[in-house]
This record gives structure tokens, C-alpha cells and sequence, in this order.
């Protein structure tokens, strides 16, 4: 599938969910750049965009899981799975994630 545009750079806030082909992405803002994993939570279903932060990581509202928002790594249980990460762009004024097609 190659890179697929998210959204404006300007518009990119502290979170922002992105939905494309069926698939949820959530995109975080750190200090030294912006950070995409898979939205939903590795333990049950849950969006982590809804999440709240705290430093470098994310914390899952439904059992509060925290997961390392630049590798996906899970911090705090009950989750046991890393999310999925994806690499992420800024070309111009526009934010892009790369989607391979063997992750569909
Ligand atoms: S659904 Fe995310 S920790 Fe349970």
C-alpha cells in the first residue's frame, strides 16, 4: 500500500485517529516527532487515541494498559501483545504513515 496521507501537519494535535481501509490508526505528537500505532488495544477492544498520555506512553482507557508510544511495547498490564507501529512522514505541510500490504 506504500505511504498514505493522514492529514495536515497544522492539524496534527497531541492524538489524532485515523481511519483508513477498514483499519484504525492512532497518531501521537511527541516532543521530537509524530508516532502511529495500531488504535485499537492488543488486550481487548479498545480505542488507544482515547487513551490518555503520559510520558512517551499511552494509557488504554478500557483496563489501563500502558503501551510505549514510539515502539508499541507494552508497560503496564494486562496487555501482553505490543501494538503494531508504523513508520511516519512529514513531507511539505502533510503528515503520511506507511502501510505495507502484508500487514492487511
Ligand atoms: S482493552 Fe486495552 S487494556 Fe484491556
Amino acid at each position: 500500500m506504500g505511504w498514505v496521507r493522514v492529514c495536515a501537519e497544522w492539524e496534527m494535535k497531541s492524538v489524532r485517529r485515523f481511519d483508513h481501509a477498514e483499519r484504525s490508526f492512532a497518531l501521537f505528537r511527541l516532543p521530537d516527532g509524530i508516532y502511529a500505532l495500531d488504535d485499537i488495544c492488543s488486550h481487548e477492544y479498545s480505542r488507544l487515541s482515547e487513551g490518555e498520555l503520559w510520558r512517551g506512553q499511552v494509557m488504554c482507557p478500557k483496563h489501563g494498559s500502558r503501551f510505549d508510544i514510539k515502539t508499541g511495547k507494552v508497560e503496564g498490564l494486562p496487555a501482553t501483545r505490543p501494538v503494531h507501529t508504523y513508520p511516519v512522514k512529514v513531507e511539505g505541510e502533510l503528515v503520511y504513515i506507511e502501510i505495507e500490504d502484508e500487514e492487511w
